[in-house]
């Protein structure tokens, strides 16, 4: 996602590597070992497998030219550190050209259980075993490619393609709703409501109704999309995206469920 923060930005060194305090590998850490269980009982198989093809060191921050080593040799992918702001001209043509934009600061003890904006937590834990599945994959650049040919007022809608799906999907697996979403993935509170909570809403995916629902970025999300299966997801790439996304302008956004505030 467009990345906005009150964090600075780590810049890597000549040789790539970005350096993190001891605290900050400690806080790599102790995010790993409480977030561990919950994915294991909460998410998606094909985000699991993922998350251990990309073997995630449990003890400090990963740096994004190893994991983007691994990916590499999976489906061409690589993670690239960004300043804490970029916008969404910039985020699409990264994705189209399969490089994932990662804020690459950690976030700080006080800010441990709940970050509104995405650190590198998110973006390596959350999505980088996301991209090591191609349809996944597939599904992302095609978005990526969808931007690279919208004009600027269609942004807002497209990007809800990525955050109901890459970002706060659900998918069945086994009849059972699991979490596929990378902002599930490394958020403590949101994983296990996203998936049990009798308050939130669960809509079966549908590209033209996800282009159409708001959200806030702020909250809990009051409505989550399901997919039936991964392969859902694959053949979604093989649309017009940006077609769609002029079908939704032309049909109109659905009124927010929440009370209105950073509408995104
Ligand atoms: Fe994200």
């Amino acid at each position: 996602m467009p990345k906005s923060s009150a964090y600075d930005a780590k810049v890597p060194d000549a040789r790539g590597v970005i350096h993190y305090s001891d605290e900050e590998n400690e806080v790599w850490r102790d995010l790993y070992a409480k977030q561990l269980p919950n994915v294991q009982a909460h998410s998606a198989p094909e985000y699991l497998v993922g998350l251990d093809k990309v073997g995630l060191p449990e003890n400090r921050v990963p740096q994004c030219c190893e994991v983007s080593e691994v990916l590499r040799g999976l489906t061409g992918w690589r993670v690239t550190p960004v300043p804490c702001l970029i916008g969404f001209g910039k985020f699409f043509g990264m994705l189209a050209q399969r490089e994932f934009p990662a804020a690459s600061f950690i976030r700080s003890r006080r800010d441990f259980d709940y970050i509104q904006e995405p650190d590198i937590f998110h973006e390596i834990f959350g999505h980088t075993p996301l991209l090591t599945d191609p349809r996944i994959a597939r599904f992302s650049r095609a978005i990526g490619q969808a931007g690279q040919r919208a004009e600027a007022r269609d942004y807002a809608w497209l990007i809800r393609l990525y955050w109901f799906t890459i970002e706060f999907g659900l998918t069945k697996s086994g009849g059972v709703i699991k979490a596929l979403g990378s902002g599930l993935a490394s958020s403590p509170g949101e994983l296990p409501y996203a998936v049990s909570s009798d308050v939130a809403e669960r809509r079966p995916f549908d590209v033209l109704d996800i282009l159409r629902t708001p959200y806030r970025i702020d909250i809990h999300q009051p409505i989550y999309f399901v997919l039936e299966d991964i392969d859902t997801l694959f053949q979604a790439a093989e649309r017009d995206l940006l077609a769609d996304v002029r079908e939704a302008q032309s049909l109109g956004q659905f009124a927010p469920t929440y009370r209105l505030k950073k509408i995104a």
